[in-house]
């Protein structure tokens, strides 16, 4: 949708096809910590958000470890910029109302999709919506269709390469109408990873590590309480407002990389190019910047005919999915209880956190990592 907007502001006509409808991808909860330089790039390139209204400017973050002194990934000391606190939710429900003013082409609804011609100038695009089957010759393929769409099989597998980790837990998410803590707060326990963010003054969103074989229906809120509240420290635990939840829903982790990130007059971004696991919260800020390269590379070669940046996409997109993945996993790998794991992986884990401690050069390095700076 940012790059149908930001294209569209330029003249070059676009058509969106979703899968889904609008209130389907409306309910769909995600991350929402933006890194300084994603929510700059929305402010300069015109892509109208309500982030300045409804958005929590965050110094940073914070880490509570059982037994130990946390540890505060203060972005704000170390680079001087905020990150904010805004619910992916919110910009989707920006974006349609910009698409709508500008009277974006979008289709809902659509199955039957089929892409031919990518090895040529010319791709067609046929699909059907419940009202009328459409056929579209165009420039351009961009597949922003998330981790199982259909686009990143359109690329044989002999072209691309897929480098992957699936993690042997997931998280368990919940929402609850209720004041949310100061900071958001990631929690290593024994017994598994907790985290605490926000979405709004009034709105909380919590989670808890769990064990892939469970459904939701073996998580009731009691049980879900219960299980935070033992991983939070005392402090954390008391000043949290537990409530009902109001959506609850579990999240696989996975880390994926695709590349390249091209195939003839395809392109991936967001998702369907990369996964990353949910601790960090980078899906959305990767997803933007990728479209901030391609919205560059295509109004280059609409508006002046250089293909330049088209052709170095995929590499300059990956430098920052790659650096990305390396935080995610880091920070799993830190903060989460794999298990089964050997005793000596949970040492060195204890080891890599008092290290963090004692180091002004570890937490900085950390807080530009986690802030999408270097890289
Ligand atoms: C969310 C926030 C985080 O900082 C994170 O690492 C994962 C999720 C959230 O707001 O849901």
């Amino acid at each position: 949708m940012i790059l149908a907007i930001l294209l569209q502001m330029r003249g070059i006509d676009v058509v969106v096809l979703e899968r889904g409808t609008r209130v389907d991808v409306l309910s769909r909860i995600r991350a929402g910590i933006m890194e300084p330089g994603i929510v700059q790039f929305l402010r300069d390139s015109g892509i109208e958000t309500r982030i300045d209204q409804l958005g929590r400017p965050r110094n940073g973050s914070r880490i509570v470890w059982q037994d130990r002194p946390d540890v505060v990934i203060d972005v704000k000391r170390w680079t001087g910029a905020e990150m904010m606190a805004y619910g992916q939710t919110y910009l989707t429900e920006d974006l349609y109302a910009q698409a709508d003013r500008l009277g974006t082409q979008l289709f809902d609804d659509v199955t039957e999709l089929a892409v031919t011609g990518l090895q040529g100038n010319r791709p067609q695009v046929a699909f059907k919506t419940p009202d009328r089957a459409v056929e579209i010759t165009c420039d351009y393929v961009i597949g922003c269709d998330g981790g199982r769409g259909h686009c990143l099989g359109l690329i044989p597998e002999a072209a691309r390469q897929v480098h992957e980790r699936i993690y042997p837990f997931g998280w368990l998410g919940i929402m609850v109408e209720a004041p949310p803590l100061d900071d958001v707060t990631y929690i290593h326990h024994s017994e598994g990873f907790a985290l605490a963010a926000q979405r709004g003054p009034n709105l909380s969103r919590y989670y808890v590590q769990t064990p892939l074989d469970q459904g939701v229906e073996q998580w009731p809120d009691v049980r879900f309480w219960q299980t935070f509240l033992t991983r939070a420290p005392k402090d954390v635990a008391d000043a949290v407002v537990t409530g009902p939840s109001i959506e609850k829903a579990l999240t696989p982790l996975r880390s994926r990389v695709v590349e390249p990130l091209r195939w003839g007059r395809l392109f991936l971004a967001g998702d369907a190019a990369h996964l990353v696991p949910p601790t960090g919260a980078k899906g959305l800020n990767l997803a933007i910047n990728d479209v901030r390269l391609l919205s560059q590379a295509l109004i280059a070669h609409f508006e002046e005919g250089d293909d330049g940046l088209l052709e170095r996409y995929s590499t300059d997109a990956l430098a920052r999915v790659w650096a990305a993945s390396d935080l995610s996993w880091r920070l799993t790998r830190l903060l989460h209880v794999f298990p089964g794991e050997p005793s000596f992986d949970d040492r060195l884990r204890q080891f890599d956190y008092d290290r963090l401690l004692e180091s002004e050069d570890r937490q900085r390095a950390l807080a530009l990592d986690y802030a999408g700076i270097n890289g």
